[in-house]
């Protein structure tokens, strides 16, 4: 098999939800200046899916577009990652599966390591074109982010899917070898089964964080990558923006390399602009940094992109793209930003009430009320089983 083929992302879209919170309101409902949120943490507003939107129909709202550009005949595979899952059993994939008519010649599966997990599913896909270059991966990471209410990680929630059409002569991005690679067994947030928001150690999580960016650089290194000054950006997990730039800056002492503020903001800087506006998107979080980035850079054509994957509990790696020249003919930036734009903000009482909803659990037939203005919707629930449908 050949070493020197070029495989990466060919097309990427995203989605988010229905409804937005902005920062404004939660600060004046809990009394937090906003100084905190705007420039502590970085962030503008956080996305709060619409009663009959999850995982399944966001995910199924990114992947849409990239079916209908790049057709389905070639996707074999699809790699759905999420923390958020629906079902222990059945993968979230199949659902997208079948609301996008895809081949049913194909295999179907669900990935989890917290935010990591599309970096897994973007690796393993790179491995299956490798074994068989005219097939293309249909890579999904589809999370909801969500916290206790009035815990200080409530205002780091978010929402968001990407696809990403993984195959040989990528329109987007090569991904090269090496990775580096890092998992430490920590507990700096985790959601066991019968929660259904997550529980995490705000400060350690920072700090595992940093300590994995470590590990990845090292491994990288060890692994004969490329020297720092190569990179022309860096797209960073970005749990809230501030993060990107607190790992960045970890990144850069721990290689004595410029952490001058200048510096920093033509590293990162356009990476964040989405993540601040969706709030934690989990494992789309570094692949919404990416849209970001090409969406937004003059001219990145065969620039080399750093990309540093973070999922707690913890697992990460680090990992080299390399810009196609011509990519600007693949980008999406006009929807990527009326999927933003088109959310509609909510009132802090009505972002309470879609907070504490949750699905009836009794196996009766229970109908969602109609709230997306979004392609797909979860319908409802009867005998147990969850009912999707094009709106
Ligand atoms: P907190 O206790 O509310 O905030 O928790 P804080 O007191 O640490 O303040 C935050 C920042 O705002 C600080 O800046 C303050 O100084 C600043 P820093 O010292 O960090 O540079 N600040 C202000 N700035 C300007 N004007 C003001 C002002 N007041 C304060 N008036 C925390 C914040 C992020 C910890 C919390 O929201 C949280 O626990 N979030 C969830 C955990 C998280 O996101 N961790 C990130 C790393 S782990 C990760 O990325 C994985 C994850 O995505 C999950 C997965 O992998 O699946 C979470």
């Amino acid at each position: 098999m050949p070493n020197d083929l070029d495989i990466g992302i060919h097309d990427l879209s995203f989605s988010t939800t229905e409804f937005v919170l902005p920062h404004t309101v939660l600060a004046e409902h809990n009394g937090t200046d906003i100084g905190k949120y705007h420039v502590g943490i970085g962030q503008r507003s956080l996305s709060v899916p619409a009663a009959d939107e999850d995982i399944v129909t966001m995910a199924a709202a990114a992947a849409a577009p990239v079916v209908a550009r790049n057709g389905s005949d070639q996707i074999r595979t699809v790699v759905f990652a999420t923390e958020s899952s629906v079902d222990q059993a059945k993968s979230a994939g199949v659902y997208v599966h079948a609301l996008l008519g895809l081949p049913p010649a194909a295999r179907v599966v669900e990935l989890k390591q917290a935010c990591y997990g599309a970096t897994a599913a973007l690796q393993f896909g790179i491995g299956l074109v490798h074994r068989d270059p005219t097939q293309r991966v249909l890579v999904i990471a589809s999370d909801v982010s969500r916290y206790d209410l009035d815990s200080p990680a409530e205002a780091t929630q978010g929402a968001a899917a990407v696809a990403m059409l993984v195959g040989a002569n990528p329109g987007l991005v090569r991904v090269e070898a090496p990775s580096g690679l890092f998992t430490a067994d920590v507990m700096d947030f985790w959601r066991p089964n019968y929660r259904d928001t997550a529980l995490v150690d705000g400060e350690g999580s920072i700090i595992a964080y940093l300590q994995a960016v470590e590990g990845v650089w090292k491994d990288y290194e060890r692994q004969g990558g490329r020297p720092l000054e190569e990179f022309r950006a860096f797209c960073y997990h970005q749990p809230f923006t501030k993060m990107a730039y607190k790992a960045h800056r970890h990144l850069l002492s721990l290689c004595g390399g410029d952490t001058d503020k200048g510096a920093i903001e033509r590293a990162i800087g356009l990476t964040t602009a989405y993540n601040a506006e969706v709030g934690n998107s989990y494992t789309a979080s570094l692949y919404l940094g990416l849209a970001a980035l090409l969406d937004q850079a003059d001219d990145l054509n065969d620039e080399a992109v750093g990309f540093l994957s973070y999922g707690s509990g913890s697992v990460a790696e680090f990992f080299t793209g390399t810009v196609v020249p011509g990519y600007r003919e693949h980008l999406r930036t006009a929807a990527n930003r009326e999927a933003i734009d088109r959310r509609t903000p909510l009132a802090y009482a009505e972002y309470r009430e879609l907070h504490q909803r949750s699905l009836p659990t009794d196996g009766g037939e229970h109908l969602t009320p109609a709230q997306t203005t979004g392609p797909f919707r979860l319908a409802g629930i009867r005998d147990h089983k969850r009912r999707y449908e094009p709106r």
